[in-house]
């Protein structure tokens, strides 16, 4: 719903919302999956006068200073919250830790007596109110032209970390259960589902204007499994969401879909998909950026790398979506290593 305190001129002028509702803009806008993160000595210092990484997430100051950093720095058109993807599995009762050089651990579960010992939705607030304050400091902080971008991981994402207690290369432990224990894991993406609503809802209440949903592990579900477990989700969730608040745009991001990318946002309802680098620009153009608003999709590399080959591909990709709407992204989210100058090279070759 439109903000009746803000001027029009302002509200309209938000480029990213601009792009999300279809329009086509001279130059895209440009933010960055990770883009407060490791890369950025400003983000180290902050994670360290935090204490941890978890520290962070829940400490609503300190998150929306991290969540400020890259914009002030580079000035990004969107803002993304900072928090995690599975803090809502925190939320509902699971154990989580990071291990610093290897990543995040859970407690598992692989049965339905596990899924029946997770707390209520209703309950997942008492944990997260954290972070819908981060939310509403950072409403009152960006800057006007600014867009503030909420997330949630996606059901059979957020799953796959349930299930293995860690991050997998195959997400074979959440194959498994779906193929030996299919009620209970059924009944696990159904909690992570509304879960996922609620959580959206409430971030969109203290002021998130765009949700992205993270199905980073998407690229593992085929035929069948795809339908039902990542297109479906997706759908249910934006369903809701948009019963409750139609007029906040959703990003859908089922990270290496492939073909499945085609279709994706009709059958979901979401107002852009988020493409990964796998997929070329020129093929994406023509079979996904069809159906309006389509988000990607720089290798992430090349932040690594810099020179003469990111101005090339970054030029290639703003060409290959001019004709419709476009925002500019990596594939997927800078990496730790990266050199904080090539953003910036990056940014330039978008605008300039
Ligand atoms: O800037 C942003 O993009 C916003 C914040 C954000 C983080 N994680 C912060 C973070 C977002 C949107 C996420 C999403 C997320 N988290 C996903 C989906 C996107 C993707 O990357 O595919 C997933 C799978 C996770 C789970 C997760 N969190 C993992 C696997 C890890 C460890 C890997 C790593 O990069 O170290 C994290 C940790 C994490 N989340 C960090 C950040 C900045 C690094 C933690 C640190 O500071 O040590």
């Amino acid at each position: 719903m439109a903000n009746p305190d803000q001027p029009a001129a302002v509200a309209d002028g938000k480029t990213i919302l601009r792009a999300l509702a279809g329009e086509v803009l001279e130059v895209p806008p440009v933010w960055m999956m990770r883009q407060a993160g490791r890369y950025l000595p400003e983000y180290r210092a902050t994670r360290a006068q935090a204490g941890d990484f978890l520290s962070l997430c829940y400490n609503p100051e300190l998150a929306a200073e991290v969540t400020l950093q890259p914009i002030r720095r580079y000035g990004f058109d969107a803002a993304i919250l900072f928090a995690d993807i599975l803090l809502l599995p925190q939320a509902l009762g699971v154990d989580l830790w990071f291990v610093t050089g290897e990543g995040p651990r859970l407690s598992t579960i692989t049965d339905a007596a596990g899924v029946s010992a997770l707390k209520p939705v209703e309950a997942i607030d008492e944990t997260l109110s954290p972070v819908y304050e981060t939310v509403r400091i950072l409403s009152r902080e960006l800057p006007a032209e600014t867009t503030l971008i909420g997330f949630a991981g996606a059901p059979w994402t957020v799953a796959t970390y349930m299930i293995a207690g860690r991050g997998t290369r195959d997400q074979a432990p959440a194959h498994a259960m779906m193929r030996e224990a299919p009620e209970a894991f059924d009944a696990l993406m159904e909690r992570i589902t509304d879960g996922t609503i609620h959580y959206l809802s409430r971030q969109i209440e203290a002021g998130a204007e765009v949700v992205k949903i993270f199905d980073s592990w998407a690229g593992s579900l085929k035929g069948e499994a795809f339908q039902r477990y990542s297109l479906e989700p997706a759908r249910r969730i934006i369903a809701a969401l948009k019963a409750r608040h139609p007029e906040t745009p959703v990003i859908a991001f089922p990270r290496e879909a492939g073909d499945g990318y085609i279709g994706f946002a009709r059958a979901t309802g979401a107002d852009c998909v988020a493409l990964d680098n796998s997929v070329s620009a020129d093929w994406a153009a023509q079979h996904v950026q069809v159906d309006g608003c389509v988000q990607g999709n720089l290798a992430p590399g090349h932040m690594v790398t810099g020179g003469e080959a990111l101005v090339t591909e970054t030029r290639r990709i703003v060409q290959a979506f001019s004709k419709g709407p476009h925002i500019f992204n990596l594939g997927h989210g800078i990496t730790p290593d990266a050199d904080p100058d090539n953003v910036q090279r990056m940014i330039d070759a978008i605008r300039g």
